[in-house]
């Protein structure tokens, strides 16, 4: 089932989500249906609290659905290793409209269980640390835009509050 995805603003998206106690049926179709959404999107990643469920699972498909094996799924992840910068362009489905250019680690190692309930452990480079680390960013509570200073973040909240205020947000 697709679900809609919340944007910059709501509640849930601004506030850390908590570890997930077992990986039930229910946190099953949760991550079924969060894959769905990403792709109907379309987008590249998807956290649970971008759907209002406030819960530490995130998925990743760089292939947007094309190569079954791009999908990456994520219950209670945790960077194993972060190194590295690179700065590149960035969105997000819950911040449509918007880019900028964020600094994040060239690599990232993330650990967590898969949809099974199984742990592994996946590296990622390029695109997919970016990736993993804006996806666990959500799970902490954090947009992209936080991630930004000064006039870039002032420009972009500004432009969100006055869509919000005439109900186009
Ligand atoms: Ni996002």
């Amino acid at each position: 089932m697709i679900r809609p995805i919340l944007r910059y603003g709501a509640e849930v998206l601004h506030q850390p989500a908590s570890e997930v106690a077992a990986v039930t049926p229910d946190v099953q179709t949760l991550i079924d249906d969060m894959v769905q959404t990403m792709y109907a999107a379309p987008g590249i990643g998807l956290a649970a609290t971008q759907v209002g469920v406030p819960l530490r699972v995130f998925v990743v498909d760089l292939s947007v659905g094309r190569q079954a094996t791009d999908l990456l799924v994520f219950v209670n992840p945790e960077f194993v290793l972060t190194e590295g910068r690179q700065f590149e362009d960035e969105g997000c489905l819950s911040v449509p409209g918007f880019n900028a250019t964020v600094a994040r680690p060239a690599r990232a190692v993330v650990r967590g269980l898969d949809r099974d309930g199984n742990p592994h452990t996946v590296e990622g480079t390029g695109l997919l640390a970016r990736a993993f680390q804006h996806e666990m960013d959500h799970l902490d509570g954090a947009v992209f835009v936080d991630r930004l200073r000064g006039l870039q973040k002032q420009l972009i909240t500004r432009r969100i509050r006055r869509l919000a205020r005439t109900g186009k947000w």
